[in-house]
This record gives C-alpha cells, structure tokens and sequence, in this order.
C-alpha cells in the first residue's frame, strides 16, 4: 500500500530521516541562487528577521550566525508582536521572512508592514508560489520538499541550511571573513549530511532514551549561545507531539527561576558541544542535578570527556561549532518522536496543531 509514509510509521519519522537528502539539496541549491539574486549584500545596514514557531527559531539561530560571521545587527521578532511594536526600522534595511507554508497569517502580515515601511522584503519558503514568496522582492526556497507532518522537521534544518550560506555569503561579500575560512565553513556544511546520517545511525539509542522520559510531569532543554534556540526548538517538538510540558532555557538563566521547578528525576536535556561555553553550560548542568535533576548532556566525544559523575550522555560526531545547530536539532526531533511515540499520540496530527495558521 502506498501511503507516501514508505517504511516509516508516521510521516515526521519519514521527514526526519530525509534530511541527509534535504540539507544537502538546499546547501547545493542556495549555492546556485546566491550567485543570482539581486540584493546588495555589502550594503544593508540591519537586518530585521520575523517568522513564528520553529521558523522562529530559525531567526534565532540566523541571528548568531549574521552578527558572529558577517558583523550584521539583527533584530528579531516573532510575527504576531512585530507589527505592534512599532518597529524602529532603518532607512533601505532589509527585512527576512521565514515560513515552511508560506502562508502563516502572521508572518504575512508582519510582511506587508514592512514593505510599507520601505524594506526590502527577502523570504525563505517551503513552498513555492505562496503568498510569502510571491509578495517578497527576493524568495530563496527551501528545497526539504512537502512536509506533511505538523511539527516542523525537515523545513526546519533546511532554512538553517540556507540561513548559514546566506551568512557566510554575506560575511564574504562585505571582506569580513577571509578566503580560507569561506571555505573552510562551506566544507564543514557539506560534511553535515554525513554527519546527520551518523546522527540517524545511533537511532536505537534515542529511542530509548527518549521512551525512558515519557512519564515525567516537565521535561528541560537548556543550552548557551547558538544553542539556546535549539533548546527552545527541542521542548517544542516534545510539547507539540508528546503533549509533555516542556521547557527550553538559556542554561544561564535557570537560577533565576526556572529551577525551582526541578523535582528529583526531572529531565533536563543539556546541549552541550566541545565550544567555547560548554564549561559555563556543565556547570549550570551541575546546578540542577545536584536538585535531583537527571541530566541528558547531548555533546561529542570532547565535551563528554569529564562529566560529572551520574551524568548520562548521547555522542554526536564533531562539528563546527558555529553549524552545529543543525546536526543537533536532529537528535532532538528523534527525541521527541520516541518519547510521543511511546505515549502513543498522533505524531503526525497533534491535537490542537495545524499545519499552517492563516488567521492572526
Ligand atoms: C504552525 C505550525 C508550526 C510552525 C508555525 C510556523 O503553528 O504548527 O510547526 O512552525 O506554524 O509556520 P510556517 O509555515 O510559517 O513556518
């Protein structure tokens, strides 16, 4: 019978696992287009970027990457509050849209105020032709191909793919990254297909893992820096296909309230690469399991090397730091699809959840 699921249970298991294939379309396809597009990458003075739920967390993450890579301030919002704050908008800036439909009523609105507000209107869409794209000066697509689950996966790590290129493309453009570290990052982006199929590779082991969480009362993801998007982005998919209360941090902030509500076997999930912050990171991680706390680290074979004792761990393959967000997301969408499908709730149809939002 040909469902369009092939082998896989539900669709988002299927999507999870096209992402070898969709990222390293989108990375080759956004090549192409970059080369194409008519935006003056040298001149736009702030970049404002708006979309809403894990699109959003796309903007987060892209926010690291433009001011880190190519010395770019970004201002970002979710779609629903832009608007209404009055944005101070600057004169020529350039305003980026993310949305997997192309259709979210609220990132279409956000749209329309910026354009008359004189920005340039670039977007990232799934889906060509929509709205978005057919209202935006500029529309570069995502190429993760239909995703039919409602919790966002594939078109996920596809706008991150484009978002990195469009960084790095920009950063080369305005001669604030040499040559040699161009490419020294497009090739680390080329190896992350590979890397995500290592990831996919240890599957069995996620699968127990994230069975082993299903009857907590709240489940935390805390992360620092780049990854503390992605911690937002893992309680997401958890709460949205598990329906388990789920919260992401910046590790940072859990000793300003957060951590009051750790209960003795609580899991906390830990982002936690080999970079910069992973000591800072551990240490919050510290704080918690000495409340009892259970701590997952999800890091590589480096950052794992002096956990403290009690500490469980999952190993990814080394990345660059600065790209692995979305290696890491992976790993965290397996999670939250074992742990719903081991509470046996409609993955690909979660309660209360539509596919694509079109009222305000
Ligand atoms: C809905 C979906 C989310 C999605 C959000 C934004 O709420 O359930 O998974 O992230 O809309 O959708 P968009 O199509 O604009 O990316």
């Amino acid at each position: 019978e040909d469902n369009g699921k092939d082998d896989h249970q539900f669709f988002m298991h299927k999507e999870i696992h096209q992402q070898v294939a969709t990222t390293r379309d989108t990375f080759h396809h956004t090549q192409h287009c970059l080369l194409d597009i008519p935006l003056d990458f040298e001149q736009f003075q702030r970049l404002t970027i708006v979309a809403c739920g894990t699109s959003y967390y796309a903007a987060m993450v892209a926010k690291y990457w433009f001011e880190q890579i190519a010395k770019v301030p970004v201002d970002i919002d979710v779609a629903s509050e832009f608007r209404y704050r009055e944005p101070l908008l600057s004169k020529n800036g350039l305003a980026l849209f993310i949305s997997q439909s192309g259709e979210t009523a609220d990132t279409l609105a956000a749209l329309r105020y910026a354009k008359a507000n004189d920005q340039t209107i670039l977007s990232i869409v799934n889906v060509a032709g929509s709205t978005i794209a057919r209202e935006s000066n500029i529309s570069l697509q995502t190429q993760a191909g239909p995703e039919i689950g409602v919790a966002s996966t594939k078109a996920f790590t596809a706008q991150l793919a484009i978002l990195a290129k469009l960084a790095i493309h920009t950063a080369h453009y305005r001669k604030v990254i040499d040559v040699k570290e161009v490419k020294h990052l497009l090739n680390e982006m080329n190896a992350l297909p590979g890397l995500i199929d290592i990831t996919l590779g240890i599957e069995d082991q996620i699968k127990v893992l994230g069975a082993s969480i299903k009857d907590a009362k709240h489940a935390f993801f805390i992360g620092r820096g780049i990854n503390y998007p992605l911690a937002m982005e893992g309680a997401l998919k958890l709460k949205e296909i598990s329906y388990m209360h789920a919260e992401g941090f910046g590790a940072g902030e859990l000793k300003h309230g957060p951590i009051a509500l750790i209960e003795p076997g609580t899991p906390v999930f830990v982002i936690a690469p080999d970079d910069s912050l992973l000591e800072k990171t551990l240490s919050n991680a510290e704080e918690v399991a000495a409340r009892g706390a259970r701590c997952i680290i999800i890091g590589n074979q480096a950052s794992i090397r002096n956990l403290p004792e009690g500490m469980e761990h999952l190993i990814l393959p080394p990345c660059d730091n600065r790209l692995s967000p979305i290696l890491y997301a992976v790993a965290l969408q397996l999670i939250a699809y074992h742990a719903a499908l081991a509470l046996g709730t409609d993955v690909d149809q979660p309660r209360n959840l539509a596919k694509s939002v079109t009222v305000e």
